[in-house]
Formats: C-alpha cells, structure tokens, sequence
C-alpha cells in the first residue's frame, strides 16, 4: 500500500518542513492538487509552485489536474517535475491522447474519475494509463467525507486493471482515513491519497506511520 499525503490540507506558511515531515515518515508519493476555480470551485497552484516545492522534496510528485483542458498545461507541469501527472476524464474529450502524451514527455498518465462517472468510461483507455484515481468525493475541498458508493467502484476498477492492465496503480481520493482505509484496500485500491488525515493531525510523522500500519 501507498500512501500520498495531499499538502492541500497542508499550512503552506511552512510548507517546505511539512513535506519534509511526510518524507521522513515514509510517504511514497506527495499529492499535489491543481484547481482551476472552473473544473472544480476552488482555486490553488500553477507550474511555478510545484517547481519550486520539486526543489525540497525526492518524493515523487502526484499531480492532481482539476482543470479543463488538461492538454494546455500537462507539459509545463512535466517541466515543473511532476513524475505522475493525472488529469480527469470529465475534462477532455481526448483522453487517450493525452495519455499517450503524457508518457511521451516521461511522467506516468493517470486518468481520474468523478463520483457521477462510471467505471465503464474507462474500458477503452485504461491499456495507456499507468494509474486510475477513483475520486471518493467531488473534487474541489478536503475534509469532506467518504462516498460509500465508491467502494464499489474501487472494485471494478480492480476487476477493470487485474483484467487488462495489471501494473496500473489504483488510487482513491476523498475522506479517506482511519474509518475506511481497510476497507479501501480490501476493495483493491494499491495507493491511498490522505489530506486532513495526515496533515490535520497534531503530529503529521507519526499518525501517518499509524495509518500505514492500519492498511497493511
Ligand atoms: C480534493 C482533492 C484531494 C484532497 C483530499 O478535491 O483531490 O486530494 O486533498 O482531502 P481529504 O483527504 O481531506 O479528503
Ligand atoms: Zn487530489
């Protein structure tokens, strides 16, 4: 099991030693949530940030696209040292292009889904994906709490990637924690996205060494 603490729920007034903290703790990816205030109703970061947060960390960097036409921006995130860029079905209507893009500049594609969208939508791309992310609430805010309906989904994207494309990693974001991780991980899901659980912690290190142990 994988675990990639999500720094929008980080304080970004000390955000080099937060992500420190979760490094030497032991996370296996940082995820880093892009918003466009139009895909999703909240706004963060651009490819400047990630740059420079990609000079004080070796994790490698998940990035999140919350964005509308994901093809406009993938490659300055590439540039910025994202090595797992992932964008959303909902947002292109050319996703195996852009998959298949993504690759060719040297970072790992992943394609996301909403609560609303069904598994099924991604029978005929998930051959050129190297990740999934089942999005457990609607995207936009942490804090929000676990869609049980995804637990479902969580397993047929398992049966989806076992069936087609096995070394794809299966990623669930969205009120994941301490009440729903084992289940999470029975359903099949190989990397777990935690904000508020980690970083809403008193001690970030040592509760996310709690929440592995949990998930083993
Ligand atoms: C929400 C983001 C998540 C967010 C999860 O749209 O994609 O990555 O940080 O936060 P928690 O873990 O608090 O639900
Ligand atoms: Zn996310």
């Amino acid at each position: 099991m994988k675990i990639a603490p999500s720094i929008l729920s980080a304080d970004f007034a000390s955000i080099a030693s937060q992500i420190g903290v979760v490094e030497a703790a032991g996370a296996d990816y940082l995820h880093v949530d892009v918003m466009d205030g139009r895909f999703v109703p909240n706004l963060t970061w651009g490819p400047k940030v990630v740059a420079d947060l990609r000079k004080v960390s070796r994790l490698p960097f998940d990035c999140h696209l919350m964005i509308v036409e994901p093809e406009r921006y993938v490659d300055a995130f590439r540039e910025a040292g994202a090595g797992i860029i992932t964008f959303h079905v909902e947002a292109t209507p050319h996703a195996q292009r852009l998959l298949t893009h993504i690759r060719s500049i040297g970072a790992r594609a992943g394609i996301a889904i909403c609560p609303q969208t069904p598994v099924a939508m991604l029978e005929d791309i998930v051959d050129d994906a190297d990740l999934i992310l089942v999005m457990s609430v609607n995207p936009g805010f942490g804090g929000q709490s676990f869609i049980p309906r995804s637990l479902e989904k969580i397993r047929q994207a398992r049966a989806l990637i076992d069936a087609r494309n096995p070394r794809c990693e299966l990623e669930v974001d969205g009120g994941v924690g301490e009440a729903n991780l084992r289940e999470i991980c029975a359903a099949g899901a190989n990397v777990l996205v935690m904000g508020t659980s980690i970083f809403g912690a008193t001690d970030p290190a040592t509760e996310l060494v709690r929440l592995r142990l949990l998930s083993a």
